[in-house]
């Protein structure tokens, strides 16, 4: 075999991928071991997004919604930005892809820190760019020399905040000086794999950043699933950058490069951070939440939430009539652990006993009982 090889692929070592876990304990004789390695969040998905995933796998004949919709909504959402300010990748590692793809030519420049996250660099060599790669200083990016390091050539900056590997965080009036200085022709990327073990005064504010300052260099922030929120195995992650920066990637990337499982995954985890905080704040007050439900949809949606109290709202909004099939309908789709409660429509006996038998296990007692002489007495006739 003649195989022409470029020579910027040549010089690549690839990204070492560790052996499976079971592998190496065989391999070492010992049990027990935990990998650091990739950063993984011991803790798991939370079954929220677990459920979810269950779900989807029988759409999986179908492809993937292309433009992400749901979840770049949501994204938008829970950042304050734009829809279109988004990007989704296949992890983050494709947005990188994607930006490198989009602005460095061959001979062009990055400039990336040392150590920090390995894969800048190798996809720059792919690409056939060159690193500027300017060592740390006291574990911290060096932000003078990154800038002294910036010249005509250079189209991107990376800088992983925190940093990986040191868990360094750069001073948000260090970065503003340093973004002020940086020619406009340049994007600097801040990689913020690991935000969510920052504390909130060292975060920066996306919209602030990502929309066009004027005679501002564009500044790119990138996320992902694959750390604080336990999915790394589902590759799912996104930047944030102007909308003309995303038009330029949107150019780049495949059509379906997130597929169905992420995405569900990743939505089935932002619906159940947003509802985890409703819920959180609601145990501070010692209240639970009963998550109000009218249809099938609704209850799947609660049911991925990790809801435990459901009420099935089973009063039809059009003629307000009430129906205990709406009701049944939907009592199949809960497990043990849930509190199912029925509004009305419980009007004799035998509905009473129709309920307990199916696992429904309380009632909502309206209007219409309140409103009679003797509303005990109206509810002592149903029960005994
Ligand atoms: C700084 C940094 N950026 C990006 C990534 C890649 O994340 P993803 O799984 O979203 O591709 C990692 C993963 O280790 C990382 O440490």
């Amino acid at each position: 075999m003649k195989l022409n090889i470029p020579d910027n692929i040549a010089a690549i070592t690839p990204y070492p991928p560790g052996k499976p876990i079971d592998e190496l304990e065989r391999e070492y004789g010992i049990t027990g071991s935990i990998k650091l390695a990739s950063n993984e969040n011991p803790w798991g998905p939370s079954p929220a997004v677990v459920n979810a995933l269950q779900e989807e796998l029988s759409g999986l004949n179908r492809y993937p919604d292309g433009s992400c919709y749901y979840l770049t909504k949501a994204i938008a959402r829970k950042l304050g930005v734009d829809p279109a300010e988004i990007i989704l990748g296949n992890g983050s590692n494709e947005v990188i892809e994607f930006l490198v793809k989009a602005f460095v030519r061959e001979g062009d420049e990055v400039v990336t820190s040392h150590p920090s996250f390995l894969m800048y660099q190798k996809i720059v060599q792919v690409r056939g760019g060159v690193n500027r790669v300017v060592p740390l200083s006291g574990m911290k990016h060096d932000l003078e020399v990154i800038y002294d390091t910036i010249s005509e050539k250079t189209r991107l900056v990376f800088l992983d905040n925190p940093n990986n590997p040191t868990g360094t965080v750069i001073d948000p009036v260090h970065l503003r000086e340093f973004l002020s200085k940086v020619p406009e022709s340049v994007i600097v990327v801040l990689d913020e794999a690991y935000v969510d073990y920052m504390d909130e005064a060292s975060r920066i504010i996306p919209q602030t950043l990502v929309r066009h300052r004027k005679g501002c260099c564009p500044v790119v922030l990138l996320r992902t699933f694959s750390k604080a929120y336990g999915l790394p195995g589902l590759r799912v992650g996104y930047g944030v950058m102007n909308t003309e920066v995303a038009a330029c990637l949107h150019k780049v990337r495949q059509p379906f490069n997130v597929n169905r499982m992420a995405q569900v995954g990743a939505l089935a985890a932002l619906e159940d951070e947003a509802l985890q905080s409703l819920f959180d704040l609601a145990h501070e007050l010692g209240m639970d939440v009963l998550m109000e439900v009218h249809d099938e949809q609704e209850m799947r949606r609660a049911l991925k939430t990790g809801a435990r109290l459901i009420g099935i709202n089973n009063r039809n909004l059009r003629n307000f009539d009430t129906s205990l099939e709406t009701t049944l309908s939907m009592q199949g789709m809960v497990g043990e652990n849930h509190i199912l409660v029925t509004e009305s429509g419980i009007h004799t006996k035998d509905d009473v006993q129709l309920m307990r038998d199916n696992g429904v296990n309380a009632f909502l007692v309206g209007e219409a009982f309140m409103r009679a002489d003797d509303p005990g007495e109206k509810l002592a006739e149903l029960f005994f």
